[in-house]
This record gives C-alpha cells, structure tokens and sequence, in this order.
C-alpha cells in the first residue's frame, strides 16, 4: 500500500541497486509520485529518488522552493552537457544527519519524460543542476557516502555505525513464537 511507504535508510540494501527504466506509464505511477511528494514534504526534502522508498525504477521528483508549483518529476533521466564545476554541501534524506561537501558540475542539461511519458528537456545551473546530479545518482545505487573523503569519512564513522546498528535491528527476525 502506498500510505504504508515510507524513506528508506542506508544501509537498506536496495539504495545500492541499478534502478530499472520506467516502461510502462499507468495511473499507478502518478500515484507512487504524489505519495513521492507527500514523503518529501514531510521531510522537508528538496528531491527524492525513487530507490529511497523502495522502488528501484528510474524516476525522481524535485522541489527546491517547497512550492507546488514547483514539482518536478524526472523519469528514465539523462543528463547531457554538464559543464563547470562547484563544491557545496549536501545532505541526504536516506542519511539522516549527514552532510558533506560534494563537488558536482555547475550546469547541465536533462532529458526525461514527465508522468504520462511526454519528453522534457531543461538547463538548469547552481541548486537544481546539484540536486539533478544527486537524485540521478540515487538511480545508479550511488550514495552521498561515496563522496565522502578520508576526513568526512572519520567525521561521519559514528553516525554512519549507528545507522547500520539501526538498520540491524530493525531486520531483526523476530524469535517465532511457539505453537502449542
Ligand atoms: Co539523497
């Protein structure tokens, strides 16, 4: 049920798949992107991939001024002329706590089809063309982790233990109960 969905953390295994092109477009895939935005707002995100709940398919949602209008959806993206290069600092909604600097390319451009399978094309510069970068790495199983240097790495150890302890825990199999 898609109400039940909700945002995967690391060390979730399916944060690490290759997501798979959207092939079909049906009623059920606008559903899965307003539950998307929902989630994100909540979390006061500004993108979501969706390998982040679950869903190991090629689409990702952005909304960088929390205004609806706004919302952007990106399905089998694919990002063309990416120029310039900037450093900054991002977080992660599947890394709680975390942030580190990342450096990415300045400008790009992206092609995807929107909700109903119609192609899109922009250029975006400085914020969106990071949370491009961000979320389209999300669909290759690539994490903010993966960018971290030896400093961010030493800096983030306890957190990231503690995520995976989590994880650990949550996974758990529950002792089976016995049946008279
Ligand atoms: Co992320």
């Amino acid at each position: 049920m898609l109400e039940d969905l909700k945002i995967i953390s690391y060390p979730d295994p399916r944060l690490r798949r290759v997501s798979v092109p959207v092939k079909e477009f049906r009623d059920k895939l606008g559903d899965l992107v307003r539950r998307m935005f929902e989630l994100m707002r909540e979390a006061k995100g500004v993108g979501l991939a969706a390998p982040q709940v679950g869903y190991n398919i090629r689409l990702f949602i952005v909304n960088h001024t929390q205004k609806p209008e706004d919302d952007r959806v990106y399905i089998n993206p694919v990002l063309f002329d990416a120029e310039g290069e900037e450093t900054s600092s991002e977080g992660c909604l599947s890394l709680p706590n975390i942030n580190v600097d990342v450096t990415r390319a300045k400008s790009a451009k992206m092609q995807a089809v929107d909700v109903n399978g119609k192609p899109i094309e922009q250029v975006e510069t400085d914020y969106v063309a990071r949370i491009w970068q961000h979320e389209l790495d999300h669909l290759n199983g690539i994490l903010l982790i993966d960018h971290m240097g030896p400093t961010a790495k030493v800096e983030n150890r306890k957190i990231l233990k503690e995520l995976e302890e989590k994880y650990v825990a949550e996974h758990r199999e529950e002792p089976r109960g016995k049946v008279k």
